[in-house]
């Protein structure tokens, strides 16, 4: 495996490689991140990931600056699953030019983006530059910035960049806590609390599937439960998965999406509604489970 960390040595890299997939990261990678890399290695093209704490991304008073940075042991990690090529470059690297140019995505200012102001602005720009230097004939991100995969997969389309955008599902604990770097945070108390998130978003996510449609009592029920736990809630919202929209007639699919602080660690996870098939037979009850779990571990594309 190499790692590179100039522009112009990635370049170089790179024409001996392609087509290659790409696995955009900001290191302090998780069992999250590996996933993805077997998943882009399974699909038989060379893997390049990127590790690159994005300064744009950050709002003022974020964590940009306490955001862990452990490219060694990110490297290791990548080596063992099988990644080719690592980019690594610095701020300068990225951004020569103290002006920069940036992407203005749509429902940049909703749902996550509502409370991080330019937060998307500087994701889509960042990606795209990855995208560019890297020209990857594939790209994968995981479900669980479902906002930010939207948002990707909408440049993609609308840019027309030629890259295949793959969409990993939730890599999550035992206990049902979406691994992500910012757990770090937690206290071991937080720690513990903090898989409440994702079981109350399946709890909602099974009610709405068994019939419920006061979405608005949904989230509310949501948002009060982890109020009383000691959450600062941001928001709690179900919305139609093909436009990241309130709901209308014409909806197929639902997603809640949830965005809340613990302490001072702001977690954020997301559930498809999957409507579950009436049990038609005594073992239809194992099958239902069955395809559910199968559902969540699908790999859509
Ligand atoms: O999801 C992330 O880790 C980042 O937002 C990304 C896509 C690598 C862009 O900096």
């Amino acid at each position: 495996m190499r790692l590179l960390h100039g522009v112009a040595e990635l370049r170089a890299a790179l024409a001996g490689l392609r087509p290659v997939a790409l696995v955009p990261t900001m290191g302090n990678l998780h069992d999250g991140h590996i996933a993805l890399v077997e998943q882009v290695r399974a699909g038989g093209h060379p893997s390049v990931a990127s590790i690159f704490v994005n300064p744009l991304q950050f709002g003022a008073g974020e964590d940009f600056q306490r955001y862990p940075r452990t490219l060694d042991a990110d490297c290791a990690r990548l080596e063992a699953a099988g990644c080719d090529l690592v980019f690594a470059p610095d701020v300068g690297a990225m951004y020569p030019e103290p002006q920069t140019f940036q992407v203005q995505p749509p429902l940049a200012d909703e749902l996550c983006g509502a409370f991080r102001p330019g937060h998307f602005a500087g994701v889509a720009t960042v990606v795209l530059k990855l995208f560019n230097l890297v020209q990857p004939a594939v790209a994968i991100f995981g479900k669980k910035d479902y906002q930010q995969l939207f948002l990707l997969k909408a440049m993609v389309r609308q840019f027309n960049l030629p890259i295949r955008i793959l969409e990993a599902e939730t890599a999550r604990a035992a206990d049902g806590l979406a691994l992500s770097s910012r757990n770090a945070y937690l206290a071991a108390a937080e720690r513990d609390e903090a898989p409440r998130l994702y079981r109350l978003l399946d709890a909602a996510a099974a009610r709405i599937a068994a019939g419920a449609r006061d979405f608005a009592a949904q989230e509310g029920a949501v948002t009060a439960e982890l109020a009383a736990h000691g959450w600062q809630v941001e928001y709690v919202l179900v919305r139609d998965r093909a436009t990241l929209q309130a709901p209308t007639e014409a909806t197929r699919g639902l997603v809640i999406l949830a965005a809340a602080r613990l302490g001072r660690t702001r977690l954020i996870d997301n559930i498809e509604v999957h409507p579950a098939p009436p049990p038609t037979s005594p073992g239809s009850l194992d099958q239902t489970r069955r395809r559910r779990a199968s559902a969540r571990d699908r790999v859509l594309r």
